[in-house]
């Protein structure tokens, strides 16, 4: 028989990093679940020097702010032609702290494509004229950092995490924080009782519908308390208002978040005189 298209190994998603320190990111590339993903062809990590494409002697791939200032600006001739080496990309990625701030719903977007170039930037960053070689920039947050390396590595390890194969048990990202919509309810593993804190007792009375009812609850619940910001943007049941409710908040953030309205209370079936 003729193995139709969906019987192929799907093709690896490539990542090239682009960096003058290519040695930061390979132990995100071979160690734990990224090294086994891409020893199984999931993923294809490719390391490129940017120096490598300095066309001077010195290997110089910076040079000095226009208008003076303090610090060394990468070239943006430098960055062109490290990237006109790499085989199409489907997003270059600049990273750069003005850049939107990532999110999971990004790293579900990334997770489709086949090829993510991501160009690192150090010192003072890229000539600003970078920016027209690039289909996105990102920022991991409203904090600096040295390089773009650490901000390439969480988005390789978000990204990466979501394609097929790559965790063990696929359906253990879709309850992670974020990707329900909320934050994630706690988890607990043994012992069951440490330092008189102990371990809900629903959680071990073997009730799978217990159980999950209780994590929903305690799902919302952190969510209420740490990031009321992510209810707006989470699919609410009728029961999750009814939760929510019961866990202190208004009516008016209830509407605020566009949630359902909670279940009308059941009415007691009132007794037929005979
Ligand atoms: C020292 S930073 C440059 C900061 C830049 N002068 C500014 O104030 O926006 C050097 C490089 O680190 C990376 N970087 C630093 N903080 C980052 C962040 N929060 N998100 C993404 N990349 C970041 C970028 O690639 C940046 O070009």
């Amino acid at each position: 028989m003729t193995p139709t298209t969906t019987d192929a190994p799907p093709e690896p998603l490539r990542f090239s990093f682009l960096t003058l320190f290519p040695e930061l990111l390979l132990p995100f590339a071979q160690e734990a679940i990224l090294g086994k993903a891409a020893a199984r062809n999931l993923i294809d990590v490719q390391l490129v020097n940017l120096r490598d494409f300095a066309q001077n002697k010195h290997l110089k791939v910076d040079d000095t702010p226009y208008g003076g200032g303090a610090g060394m600006v990468i070239r943006v001739d430098v960055a062109e032609r490290a990237l006109a080496s790499l085989p199409p990309a489907d997003e270059v990625i600049l990273f750069s702290p003005a850049g939107p701030p990532f999110t999971q719903a990004m790293a579900e977007e990334l997770a489709g494509k086949r090829h993510l170039a991501f160009l690192c930037g150090r010192y003072e960053g890229f000539d600003a004229r970078a920016e027209t070689l690039v289909t996105r920039e990102l920022s991991i947050g409203d904090f600096v950092m040295m390089g773009g390396e650490a901000a390439a590595a969480c988005v390789l390890e978000a990204v990466a995490r979501l394609r097929p194969g790559v965790l063990g048990d696929p359906q253990s990202h879709q309850m992670d924080s974020f990707s329900s919509g909320l934050l994630d309810y706690p988890e607990y593993t043994r012992p069951p009782e440490w330092r008189g804190h102990a371990v809900p007792e629903v959680l071990r009375g073997g009730n799978h519908a217990a159980v999950a009812a209780w994590r929903r609850e305690q799902a919302l619940a952190r969510t209420l308390a740490r990031r009321p910001d992510l209810l707006a943007r989470t699919s609410l049941t009728p029961q999750d208002s009814a939760a929510l409710l019961a866990l202190g908040a208004g009516d008016e953030q209830l509407a605020a978040w566009g949630a359902p309205p909670p279940p009308a209370p059941k009415r007691r079936r009132s007794r037929s005189k005979r």
